[in-house]
């Protein structure tokens, strides 16, 4: 393994969460700073209800807004069609559907039970091929749930074949509640590799109980290729009860290197970025590399 790709998505996932709402301004500069310092795709925000969450109410606004740069995927999460609709309106060129391998966090975080999820998306996946829009899946709850406990892998597996035959071309796996540990992490991926091609997923640690780190490193080892991550460790899901930030992009960057793997990341100014935008939300960064770098 000579490089990975990482996923940003800490101007999403991250500010999806926060008790702060963030002017525009601050998100546009927080997605341009993180371009800025080399990141290839960052996940820019959510067009989701803004009555489920507030926070990305602006969504078109700060899309919009974006300078964007050349060679750089600016993904946003998208429920339904009015959500993809909303985002063709401001020129997005890729999406992100998102979906649960439990039926109880499905329900409390999109009001649908799977398959009544899978049919919402067959409409926008639709329109997405006839415009030439890029989707990627999201399956969440992969280690475990909030609400139902324990997920069976046969239904990680049969909800990441099912995004990925519909046309995403990655499916990212989430521990959505940072439950996971290395060994574990490492079966599941090994078990939806069997149905989609390793080459096509990725995969989405909350730092939780500190295992994040561990688990990506246990997944690289078998073969993955793309991790998500959130600059400073921002991140959360309002509908998933206990679940905290993403592992911190800062600290995967780091480790990567540290392994000889090119990730195209200028470290320090990714850990400005996140001392950066940790001030704004009022409170230090996450990332252990961050604090250490102060
Ligand atoms: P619903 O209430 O069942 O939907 O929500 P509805 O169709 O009845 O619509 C209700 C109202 O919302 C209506 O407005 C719609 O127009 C409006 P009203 O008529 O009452 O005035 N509405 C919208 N407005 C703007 N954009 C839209 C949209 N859709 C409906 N797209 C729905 C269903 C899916 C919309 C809702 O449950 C929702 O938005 N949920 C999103 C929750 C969320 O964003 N969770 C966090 C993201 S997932 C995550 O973080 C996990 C991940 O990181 C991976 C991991 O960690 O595991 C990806
Ligand atoms: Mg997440």
């Amino acid at each position: 393994m000579t490089t990975v790709r990482i996923v940003e998505v800490g101007a999403r996932d991250g500010l999806q969460n926060e008790k702060t709402i963030l002017p525009v301004a601050t998100k546009v500069a927080l997605v341009e700073r993180l371009a800025d310092a080399g990141l290839s795709s960052i996940e820019a925000t959510s067009f989701v209800s803004p009555k489920w969450v507030p926070q990305l109410a602006d969504a078109a606004e700060v899309y919009a807004a974006i300078r964007q740069r050349p060679g750089v995927r600016y993904p946003v999460l998208v429920p339904n069609l009015q959500g993809y609709e909303r985002a063709r309106a401001v020129g997005v060129r890729e999406i992100a559907v998102f979906t649960a391998a439990s039926e109880a966090f499905n329900q409390r975080n999109i009001n649908a039970s799977i398959d009544e999820s899978i049919e919402r998306f067959r409409p926008v996946m639709e329109r997405a091929r006839a415009d030439g829009v890029a989707v990627r899946g999201y399956v969440s709850t992969v280690l475990g749930c909030p609400y139902q406990g324990e997920v069976p892998l046969a239904d990680v597996v049969r909800v990441a074949g099912i995004l990925h035959r519909s046309g995403c071309y990655e499916v990212s796996l989430g521990d959505t509640i940072g439950i996971g540990t290395p060994g574990r992490a490492r079966r599941m991926l090994l078990a939806v590799a069997d149905e989609v091609p390793m080459a096509a997923l990725a995969v989405h640690f909350h730092d939780t109980r500190g295992q994040a780190l561990a688990n990506i490193y246990a997944c690289l080892d078998a073969g993955v290729g793309v991790v998500d991550a959130a600059v400073a460790g921002l991140g959360g899901c309002p509908y998933a009860k206990g679940a905290s930030g993403n592992v911190a992009t800062e600290d995967v960057v780091y480790m990567l290197e540290g392994m000889g793997v090119r990730t195209g990341v200028d470290l320090d100014a990714l850990v400005a970025t996140g001392r950066w935008i940790s001030a704004e939300l009022g409170r230090d960064t996450q990332s252990r590399v961050g604090r250490a770098a102060a």
